[in-house]
């Protein structure tokens, strides 16, 4: 290795706890669980969701914090670690730093319209406006390329402060600063959702399954979700496991990290659902249920003023802490591999997602013409690339290595020592057919569906 001094931990079980479930809870648990669970018809989706989860989820995630605590490398030199020498398995490595480069660029971006939904928020946008007058914000804010730009900018500025300070002074001392607050502002906003007029309504459409409106495509949706809802294939989960103490349990670290990470997903459902029914609107709205529909909803109900602004703060939050863990994830890399300080490599990282992430912003606006793969913009192309192939790659990589290539047994032994008996061999099970067979499904069927 070649930094000199010795490597950064993190100071305490609940920082690591806080961190990594800062880095999990996203985007993905308030603004896409709910809306894919409105397009695949509630209660059964949300059961496939859960199932997933637990066989697949789950199992990848233990074993990507253990290729990190038993190497203490960056992604890429954790599998050269690993392997004594560059082998075929760097292309992991590889892949999920990759897919952290390019998904930061764009999910900055859509942080940046949260930032804007603050803003609008605190200025009353929103109260008391027509429909159509808040529904078109959405609109107008995507037709704005200079717009989103700034607040992009201002998003990856907030993440370049936050990692320059390092793992304990930096990540953990913001994880325990801003989860709490996350936590806070959920639980307000799903007491607000049960004690609407919708909340018997939203209870059923999460919970009661109706198989019927299952199809394929809505298991492709869930197990595909539950990759990017645990952070996994994207180095963040191999990189902070390389900060943990060896002392930590890490069956029951993965464990809780993935109970906050479901349980939150379903708290944002149940603070939203209840009170899109209250006002009448449709949650199969897709995409802009977000971003259109709930400012309406907001528009609507009494207190709307401040129960807007409080949800758009817990978006930012959410999206901060899980953006922080894609810039450490690369960062990690130029300081372990390359030997950069870590205000270098930062700086330079953040510097090149801003960049990157500006014709993302541009994608619905000047740039609206430029087609990269098929049809799509700039934006779905490369949200295609980082969520359809290099994020099942690398998970498929991921747990073929674990399960069928790791040589050494005593971090998968210890992984399970503080667990019941049947943990060891029940993981070692899910890594080894479950996770791999279940990971190179999606990928086939993605790749079907996009034709490439
Ligand atoms: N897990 C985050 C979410 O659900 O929004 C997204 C994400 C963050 C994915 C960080 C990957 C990652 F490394
Ligand atoms: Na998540």
């Amino acid at each position: 290795m070649s930094n000199q001094q010795p490597r950064a931990l993190w100071a305490s079980r609940l920082g690591f706890i806080l961190a990594a479930a800062g880095s999990a809870v996203g985007l993905g648990n308030i603004w896409k669980f709910p809306y894919i669970t409105g397009l695949n018809g509630g209660g059964a989706f949300v059961l496939v969701y859960l199932v997933c989860i637990a066989l697949v989820g789950l199992p990848i995630m233990m074993a990507e914090l253990m290729i990190g605590r038993h190497t203490r490398r960056d992604a890429v030199g954790a599998f050269i670690q690993l392997e004594g020498r560059r082998s075929f398995w760097l292309s992991a490595g590889w892949v999920s730093v990759g897919a952290a480069f390019i998904i930061l660029s764009y999910y900055s971006v859509v942080a940046g319209w949260t930032l804007d939904y603050v803003y609008r928020a605190l200025i009353g946008s929103f109260s008391g406006q027509p429909t159509e007058v808040v529904e078109g914000l959405f609109s107008g804010l995507i037709a704005d390329g200079p717009r989103q730009i700034a607040w992009h900018l201002l998003f990856i500025v907030l993440c370049l402060s936050i990692v320059i300070g390092g793992v304990q002074k930096g990540i953990e001392r913001w994880s325990k600063i801003l989860m709490p607050l996350l936590f806070a502002l959920l639980l307000l906003l799903f007491v607000n959702g049960m004690l609407s007029d919708g909340a018997r309504q939203g209870l059923a459409f999460m919970f009661r399954p109706d198989f019927a409106k299952l199809t394929p495509g809505s298991v492709l949706e869930a197990l595909g979700h539950a990759f990017f809802t645990l952070s996994l294939g994207m180095a963040a989960m191999i990189t902070y496991g390389s900060y943990l103490s060896r002392q930590e349990n890490l069956f029951a670290a993965g464990l809780r990290v993935a109970l906050l990470d479901t349980g939150i997903a379903l708290m944002a459902g149940l603070a939203i659902f209840p009170v899109v029914f209250a006002v009448g609107l449709e949650p199969a709205s897709g995409p802009g249920l977000i971003f259109k529909t709930i400012p309406v909803v907001f528009s609507q109900l009494p207190g709307g003023y401040l129960l807007a602004i409080l949800f758009f703060l817990l978006l930012s939050f959410a999206a901060l802490t899980s953006a922080i863990s894609l810039l450490e994830a690369q960062v990690a890399y130029l300081i372990d591999e390359r030997g950069w300080g870590r205000p270098k490599a930062t700086g330079f990282l953040a510097g090149l997602a801003f960049v990157v992430g500006i014709p993302t912003a541009l994608s619905y606006n000047s740039l609206g013409d430029w087609h990269l793969i098929g049809e799509r913009s700039f934006f779905d192309s490369v949200d295609l690339i980082a969520s359809n192939y290099l994020l099942p790659i690398a998970g498929l990589l991921i747990a073929l290595y674990v399960g069928w290539f790791w040589k050494g047994t005593e971090e998968k032994e210890e992984l399970m020592a503080g667990g019941a008996g049947w943990t060891y061999p029940a993981w070692h099970f899910l890594i080894r057919y479950v996770a791999p067979l279940a990971v190179a499904v999606i990928l086939y069927y993605k790749m079907e569906e996009t034709g490439v």
